[in-house]
């Protein structure tokens, strides 16, 4: 599957190192040729000659080794490699990549390359948190670096929280997306919808509700990376966007509305995975509302239902909604995909553990117009993100 693609891997210095051991012998069954670099450090954990026997190749491990071939080393891996992998990628070659520190044969080499950069970071949960470690991050990500999570869990320091080097399967996976893309929604342009609405009260309060943004930024992400135009209308929320996604920032639902109807005329698919208030303060007030009487009635008006008008104009297009409830999840889905004229829904119960609001995932139902129903089990919100759009496609090609 990888025949003929230059994979060079960076391993730091973290007790995960051992994981890329099990990633290089994975590589290798797809008949990728494995270049591996490992800093000073990673050495401490495992031997060179581990990822030698595996990769079938001369480990590199210092820029100042004799040299085995004739040309400079970190840049004859740099040109021929197809990708370079960073896993386990640790805080310190994080931050030195982010801020232009080339010491070492890992460094000097992913800045040295074109190459497409995959990085896996693992490490304490602090550490991970830190917002030194999240600023660097944050900026490779701005330069096109792809990240590969860490998982949650316990560490090897005996802490539980985020900071597990993604397993090996998800990483080639994600090296195997990288390098052999699929392009499927080349030619169409993907509207989704993402995140909470904010109703403002005064200038001090508004009523919202717990979505993050979580499940369309997904959506989006994967939609951009199959090859879609996309168009991003998010409510407030501390997510990135995705690479090559169009962001339109909204607050309230009448934002969002006007945001929809601007842009659906060129969408072919519209996926509505926002939680739009229903409802919005009738009245705004300038002033901050003062403490007085004991009791304070708020009097709230109907926000206008997005869907429901894209149902009325839709077209040929694919319209996709989600449905958020607590009870009669079917039922109410239902009612929902015919009374807003829908292609589809995906349907989350709030109840349900792992669905819903906040988390990496979801667990849904996907009813459509006859009313059939697909159980999607607990996955990710981007594998989910890559069945709804699977099934768009399959009704845009209908
Ligand atoms: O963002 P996350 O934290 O990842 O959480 C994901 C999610 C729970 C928000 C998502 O999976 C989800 O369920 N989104 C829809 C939530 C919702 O508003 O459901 P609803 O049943 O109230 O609305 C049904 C559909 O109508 C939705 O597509 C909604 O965008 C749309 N709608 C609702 C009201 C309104 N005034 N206008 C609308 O367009």
């Amino acid at each position: 599957m990888l025949k003929g693609k230059n994979i060079v891997l960076g391993v730091s210095g973290g007790i995960a190192a051992y994981k890329a051991c099990e990633l290089t012998s994975r590589l290798k069954k797809l008949n990728a040729n494995v270049d591996v670099i490992m800093t000073k450090s990673a050495a401490e954990f495992v031997t060179p000659l581990t990822f030698q026997s595996l990769s079938l190749n001369q480990v590199v491990t210092d820029m100042f080794d004799k040299p085995k071939y004739w040309e400079i080393e970190h840049i004859s891996l740099a040109k021929k490699a197809d990708i370079v992998v960073i896993a386990p990628a640790t805080a310190n070659v994080i931050g030195k990549l982010a801020n232009g520190i080339a010491d070492d044969m890992l460094t000097t080499t992913v800045m040295a390359s074109k190459a497409i950069k995959l990085i896996a970071p693992a490490m304490n949960t602090n550490m991970y948190e830190n917002p030194v470690v999240q600023k660097n991050i944050e900026t490779l990500k701005q330069l096109g670096y792809v990240f590969v999570e860490p998982g949650e869990g316990r560490l090897a320091c005996g802490d539980i929280g985020k900071g597990k080097l993604a397993e090996p399967e998800v990483i080639e996976l994600a090296i195997k997306e990288l390098l052999l893309p699929v392009r499927d929604l080349e030619g169409k342009t993907v509207l989704v919808t993402a995140g909470p609405t904010v109703e403002h009260l005064d200038p001090v309060r508004f009523i919202t509700n717990h979505s993050t943004g979580k499940m369309g930024f997904a959506v989006a992400e994967r939609a951009a990376r199959r090859g879609a135009k996309v168009v991003l209308i998010a409510g407030p929320t501390n997510l990135t966007a995705p690479q090559g996604v169009e962001r339109v920032d909204v607050q309230s639902a009448l934002e969002m509305k006007e945001a929809v109807m601007l842009h659906m005329k060129e969408a072919d698919i519209i996926i509505k995975s926002a939680a739009v208030a229903d409802y919005r303060p009738a009245e705004i007030s300038s002033e901050k509302i003062k403490k007085s009487e004991e009791e304070l009635t708020i009097k709230l008006e109907k926000n206008p239902d997005i869907l429901f008008e894209l149902g009325k104009v839709k077209g040929d297009r694919v319209l996709i909604g989600f449905a958020m409830e607590t009870q009669n999840l079917i039922e109410n889905a239902k009612a929902k995909v015919q009374k807003k004229n829908l292609d589809f829904i995906v349907a989350n119960d709030l109840r349900t553990e792992g669905a819903g609001f906040a988390g990496d995932t979801n667990v849904v139902k996907i009813i459509d117009r006859q009313g059939s129903i697909e159980e999607v089990p607990l996955m990710k919100k981007s594998e989910l993100a890559d069945i709804v759009l699977d099934r768009a496609l399959s009704v845009c090609n209908r």
